[in-house]
Order: structure tokens, then sequence, then C-alpha cells
């Protein structure tokens, strides 16, 4: 059975963020006592999965490298705060979610592999999915979760225990459940995105990724409990830093 990997994408402009984004990069702003993008990084290690592809953009690739080097990051005592093989790949444009995924065609080679994004933190281990991911045959392997406000995400419609529909943002949503920035894929997934079409705003739509396994009936999925929030907006970002602080270990790090 082949391996599984991780991609971490850290590309897109971030233009929610305002001035918070003018002179840094979203993933490298503080998100509780670290920088953002060690959240996503720190869940893949806790699941076992050590070789890990970072995707970021092209003007802030260099303060990637500075901050996370190979991915054996410590903090200023000595103490491991993240144990990863890190990789980099550089996304020139933000061409969507599912574009920066392409990217890391060559690292997953014939491995599977786990998404994370980059904005995205997590009250709880992804492990038990991802040993649920390592044990299923073919397929993607996409986790859920419901909130309050599931128009601004990926909306999930489910009958008879089966993923039937994924909309992005939708005005009005069919239910409360939405895709969190976690998604796991067989290799089929580079067969896939070349084929995908640029949507009203230019990207290569991760929900169109999605429903092609929806469409194929090869989409697994588990809803979790753990808090959730991704940090791309002024109210969750804030919302992610307060929860951080206040609920610091459950993250992960000792
Ligand atoms: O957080 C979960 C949601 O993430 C899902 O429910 C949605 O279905 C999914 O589309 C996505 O929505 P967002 O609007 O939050 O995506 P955003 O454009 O903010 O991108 C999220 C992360 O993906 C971002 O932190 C970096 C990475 N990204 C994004 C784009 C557009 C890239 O690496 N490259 C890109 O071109």
């Amino acid at each position: 059975m082949s391996d599984v990997v991780g991609v971490v994408l850290a590309g897109g402009e971030a233009i929610r963020l305002g001035e918070l984004t003018r002179i840094t990069n979203k993933h490298l702003l503080p998100l509780g006592r670290v920088p953002m993008v060690y959240h996503p990084l720190k869940r893949l290690e806790e699941a076992g999965v050590r070789e890990v592809c970072l995707v970021t953009g092209q003007s802030h690739a260099g303060d990637f490298i500075d901050i996370l080097g190979n991915g054996r990051v410590t903090d200023r005592e000595g103490n491991r705060l993240i144990d990863v093989n890190l990789t980099y790949k550089v996304q020139r444009t933000a061409g969507g979610i599912a574009e920066a995924l392409g990217l890391a065609e060559h690292f997953v080679g014939d491995d599977r592999v786990v998404v994370v994004l980059g904005d995205n933190i997590l009250g709880g281990s992804i492990k038990p999915y991802v040993d649920s991911f390592r044990r299923q045959k073919s397929g993607a392997r996409l986790l859920l979760k419901k909130v309050k406000e599931p128009s601004r995400f990926g909306v999930v419609e489910i009958k008879n225990g089966r993923i039937t529909g994924i909309v992005e943002k939708p005005k009005k949503p069919k239910s409360n459940l939405i895709q969190i920035g976690v998604y796991m894929y067989d290799n089929r997934v580079f067969d896939i995105i070349p084929k995908l079409k640029r949507s009203s705003r230019g990207e290569l739509e991760i929900t169109d990724l999605n429903m092609q396994y929806v469409a194929d009936e090869e989409a697994e999925f588990d809803v979790v409990r753990f808090w959730w929030m991704d940090a791309g907006t002024m109210n969750s970002f804030k919302e992610a830093n307060s929860l951080a602080f206040k609920d610091w270990n459950a993250l992960g790090f000792k």
C-alpha cells in the first residue's frame, strides 16, 4: 500500500485581511503563540505524515524558508515545535486551491495525499481520520463540520449517508454542514485537476475537484466535533486567535 504524504497550501492573496497582509503573508501572521502556518504542519506531523510539501505564493516564499527551514522548527529555548521534512513549491498567481495542489504532483509521486489549507486551525487531532483514509482502498475523504454561517464555505449535502452535492459559498445554503480545509485524495487527483475548468473568478476550485469524486461515488467523509476555524477574514482571524490562546493545549504543541 502506498504511503500518505502531506500538502499545506499557503498561496493566495488574502485581501480579506486588509492592512494586516500589506507587508507580510497571511500564513505568517500570529495565530496564538505561533505563526498561522505552524498549525496545519503540526496537525500533519501528529497524524504521522512527515513528508510535507508547502505551496506558497512567490512574493513571500523566502520568508517561509527563513522561518520553517527544512521543517524541523525549534523555539527560542530549543524545544522542538515542528518535526516534518519540508519541500517547497511556488504558485506564481492565486489560481485557486486545486491549482495549488496540482503543483505538488511530482512531490506526491505514487503516494496518496492529505491536503490542509494554511489558514485552517483545528481544535483536535486529524490522526483518526487520516488513519481511516490509510485503510480506505481508493477515492477521497473529506472532513465536514456543522457551522452557524455555512454560506461562507463549501456547503455539503448528504442523502442516505452519501455526499450528493457541494456548493461553494451559496447564498441559500441547503444545510449547515461544510467542508473544512482538510482533504484526502488517492493519486487519481492529479488526473482530475488538469481537466477542471476555471470558475468565474478564474480559479481551479477545490469544490469542483471534490464534486468529481462525489460524481464517481468515491467521496467518503467524517464529521468532526472539535472546534475549527479558518482565519481568512478579519472576524474569523480575531476569533481564531482568541480560541488559540484560550485552548492552547488542544493545538498539539508541547
Ligand atoms: O476553510 C474551508 C473553506 O476553504 C472551504 O469550505 C471552501 O470550500 C474552500 O473553497 C475554501 O474557501 P476560502 O474562501 O476560505 O478559500 P481561500 O481562497 O481563503 O483559500 C484558503 C487557503 O488556500 C489559503 O489560506 C491559501 C490556499 N490557497 C488559496 C488560493 C485561492 C492557495 O494556496 N492558492 C490559491 O490560489
